[in-house]
Parts: structure tokens; C-alpha cells; sequence
């Protein structure tokens, strides 16, 4: 029977995930995006070239909620020659920005989504990982710059993504025996629709962050996307417990810190 190469990406029909759902397309035979909300995807999907759409499947699935995830799990291994290469966890998001508007509701939920999350998701999958032939298999956990370092508000969002990178190594760690591989990646600001309340609220906020990007300018959603691509890739084999931030250089440093000594006009 031929192998089906499966991905499987959560938060899958968002921005970010739809387009690590098109680059990794380019190596995996089926892409399944488990999401909350699939309609939103619908015409973005359509509007893929047919050799990609052809290859995604959508699930409605809550990813905070362990037994929708393993019906998730069933679903997808019953596929005719399933085969699990490749799990993104994508889904996350946040509205508090923070601790003086923080509840402890918003706390758990924010910690739910943004971490507690991706563990109920690898412990979903991670036999079906095990298990798998495949000679290259590996977990992605999306986390954000938020994750390193912690100057841009959102804290239980920052506290979950910094807890994600840590997690990621805990895998890296006792999963590497099995040939599973385990790697971050670490977006700074993304256009995306994650960004839609704060635009709402103050529609110069892109061209207001860009002077903290030393590139001067955000990150695109294919910039993010291709460095999934290569983690999950033949050609990061030997990568294993990494966070690789996507950042522009954003959490290198901060340059208008430099620029206030007023000691260098090349800063
Ligand atoms: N956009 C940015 O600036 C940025 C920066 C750093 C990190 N990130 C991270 O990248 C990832 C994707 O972000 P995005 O900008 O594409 O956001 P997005 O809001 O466009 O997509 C997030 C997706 O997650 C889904 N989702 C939310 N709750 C869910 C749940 N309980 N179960 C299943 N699906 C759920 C949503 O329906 C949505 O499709 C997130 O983890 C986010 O934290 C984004």
C-alpha cells in the first residue's frame, strides 16, 4: 500500500497555518488542518492551486479538549495508509494585553490555548509518531518572540509561549530515541488576522512597531512558513530542540536603546 505522508497542522486555517499548510504540501502527500473555525479557510483553500488544495483536509477539532483530539487521532489514522510525518503546533492567540486587565479566567484560557494545548496535541499524536515509518518525523511548536523575551505585554500568552519553548525540549529530550525530532519556531509580528482587535484600536500599529525591527520592516506568514518547512525537512535531520526565532532580528536587540546614547549616527 502506498505511504500517505500525513501533517498535521492545528490552527491550521489561520493565516499562519494556511501558509505552512501550502510550503509543506510541497513534501507531504496530506495536509490535515485540525481548527475551531474552518469556514473562515474555505476560499483561501479553493483559491490554491488545485495540486495543494487537492491534499488538505479540515477538521473541526478544539485543541484545548483531549477527547476532540482523539477523535481527531481516529480520524486521521483511519486514512488509508496513514503514515504521521509531521505535527504543527500553530493554534494560539491572545486578547489581554495586560496584568492589570488580566482575570484568572483569561489567565486559564490564554494558558490553555497557548500551551496546555500543544502537550494535549503531542500526547494525541505521539504514538501515531512513534509508530510511523516515516524516515523523517518531526513535532513543530509555533511560539512568538514573546517567548523570549518579556517586553511586549500579553502575559499569560508570553508566560505560555516561553513554557512552549521549555516543552519543546522536554520532547526533543525523551522523543530523539524514537527518530522524532522536536523544534520551535519563534515569529515576531505577522500580519495576520490575530492582529485585526489591535488595528481596530490603533490602525498605525504596524508602521509604529517596524522602527523595533532591525530589517525595518515585519515578517510575511511564507517567511515563517519556509523555516517549518525546513525543520520538518531532510535538510534538518540533525536538528533537535531548537528555537529558531523568525523575527527580523527583533529579539537580538533593540535599537533605538543604542540610537538614545546619541554617541553614533550608525546605530
Ligand atoms: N501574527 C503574529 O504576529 C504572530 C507572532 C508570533 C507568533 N504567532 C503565533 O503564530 C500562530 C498562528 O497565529 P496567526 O497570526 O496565524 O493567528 P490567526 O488568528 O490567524 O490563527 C490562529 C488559528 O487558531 C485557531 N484556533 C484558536 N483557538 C483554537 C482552538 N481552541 N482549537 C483549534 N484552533 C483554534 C483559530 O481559529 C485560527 O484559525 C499562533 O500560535 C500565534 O501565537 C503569531
Amino acid at each position: 500500500m502506498d505511504r500517505l505522508s500525513i501533517a498535521v497542522i492545528t490552527g491550521g486555517t489561520g493565516d499562519i497555518g494556511l501558509a505552512i499548510a501550502r510550503h509543506l504540501a510541497r513534501t507531504h502527500s496530506e495536509i490535515v488542518l485540525l481548527d475551531i473555525d474552518l469556514d473562515k479557510s474555505r476560499q483561501s483553500v479553493l483559491n490554491f492551486p488545485p495540486e495543494i488544495s487537492k491534499k488538505i483536509t479540515g477538521i473541526t477539532c478544539d485543541v484545548t479538549d483531549p477527547s476532540a483530539l482523539s477523535q481527531a487521532v481516529d480520524t486521521i489514522l483511519s486514512m488509508k495508509g496513514a503514515s504521521l510525518k509531521t505535527l504543527v503546533n500553530n493554534a494560539g492567540g491572545t486578547r489581554v494585553a495586560s496584568l492589570h486587565e488580566m482575570t484568572p479566567s483569561a489567565w486559564k484560557a490564554e494558558i490553555s490555548l497557548n500551551l496546555d494545548a500543544a502537550y494535549f496535541c503531542f500526547n494525541a499524536f505521539a504514538d501515531a509518531l512513534k509508530q510511523s515509518p516515516e524516515p523523517c518525523k518531526s513535532v513543530i511548536n509555533i511560539s512568538s518572540a514573546n517567548g523570549i523575551l518579556g517586553t511586549f505585554g500579553n502575559p499569560a500568552y508570553s508566560t505560555a509561549k516561553a513554557g512552549l519553548i521549555h516543552f519543546t525540549r522536554t520532547i526533543a529530550l525523551e522523543y530523539g530515541k524514537y527518530g522524532i525530532r522536536a523544534n520551535v519556531v519563534a515569529p515576531g509580528t505577522v500580519m495576520t488576522d490575530a492582529w485585526k482587535v489591535k488595528m481596530e484600536s490603533n490602525p498605525n500599529v504596524f508602521e509604529n512597531l517596524k522602527k523595533w525591527y532591525p530589517l525595518g520592516r515585519l515578517v510575511e506568514v511564507d517567511e515563517v512558513a519556509s523555516v517549518v518547512a525546513f525543520l520538518a525537512s531532510e535538510h534538518a535531520t540533525g536538528i533537535n530542540g531548537v528555537c529558531l526565532p523568525v523575527d527580523g532580528g527583533l529579539t537580538a536587540g533593540m535599537p533605538p536603546v543604542a540610537r538614545s546614547f546619541g554617541v553614533s549616527e550608525h546605530l
